[in-house]
């Protein structure tokens, strides 16, 4: 069996949002499916804070990121939890029926959860549409975008995870490769040292938290 294949499944790149006890929280997420015309389905790891937050609130939102979305968008919803942050605190959003949607992406659906399903270690939450509308016509990030021109990761909570990732760096023997240890984003180089200016485009974070692997 070749695990690798679920790679070759297509997903876009979203923000998934609600509000819980007067907080905003979210994650990135990439398992977004439209199941009926009015019902979509999004697949949130047991461990994410943003799981307990829809299961009280009963609504959410998925604000869908395009190409011209800011990168660092991924890293502050996807490699942090609300539990210990405010994500919200320096984006731009705006409430629609009362659930946080963010501004710089494409659009927004918001919905209210209507069923839910137990797998392992996810919960699948399926939410019936109450309001969606488009900012622009820019072009979705699709999660192949977000590997192939971000260079990003998949984190452990994504569905999508498969432990042996790793193993591609070591398939690319020419270059160096720098790995930010907070988001996963991969740096090439053909230079022994990143510049001491240098920031990582997903997380945000210095040269001293990248690792030459
Ligand atoms: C590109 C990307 C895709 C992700 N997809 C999912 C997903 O589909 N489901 C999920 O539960 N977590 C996914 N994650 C991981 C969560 O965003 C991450 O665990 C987050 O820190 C949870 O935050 P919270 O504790 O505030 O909910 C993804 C992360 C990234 C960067």
């Amino acid at each position: 069996m070749d695990t690798k294949i679920l790679r070759d499944l297509s997903y876009g790149v979203y923000i998934a949002t609600t509000k819980y006890d007067n907080k905003n929280v979210g994650c990135t997420i990439n398992s977004v499916i439209q199941v009926t015309t009015n019902k979509i389905a999004i697949s949130i790891n047991h461990d994410n804070y943003t799981n307990k937050c829809i299961k009280k609130n009963n609504m959410f939102a998925i604000s869908i990121l395009s190409e011209k979305s800011n990168p660092k968008l991924i890293g502050t919803f996807g490699y942090n939890s609300s539990r210990d942050i405010d994500k919200f605190n320096d984006v731009e959003y705006e409430y629609i029926l009362e659930i946080p949607v963010i501004k710089d992406t494409l659009g927004y659906v918001v919905c209210k959860v209507v069923d839910i399903i137990e797998v392992d270690t996810h919960t699948i939450f399926i939410g019936e549409i109450k309001e969606c509308n488009k900012y622009n016509n820019e072009i979705p990030m699709t999660y192949l975008y977000y590997h192939k021109e971000l260079k990003g990761k998949t984190p452990k909570n994504a569905p999508t995870y498969i432990p042996d990732e790793k193993e591609e760096a070591k398939e690319n023997k020419k270059k160096n490769i720098f790995v930010c240890r907070i988001c996963g984003y991969k740096f090439e180089s053909d230079l022994d040292e990143l510049s001491d200016d240098f920031k990582c485009p997903i997380c945000g974070r210095g040269k001293e938290f990248f690792e030459k692997i």
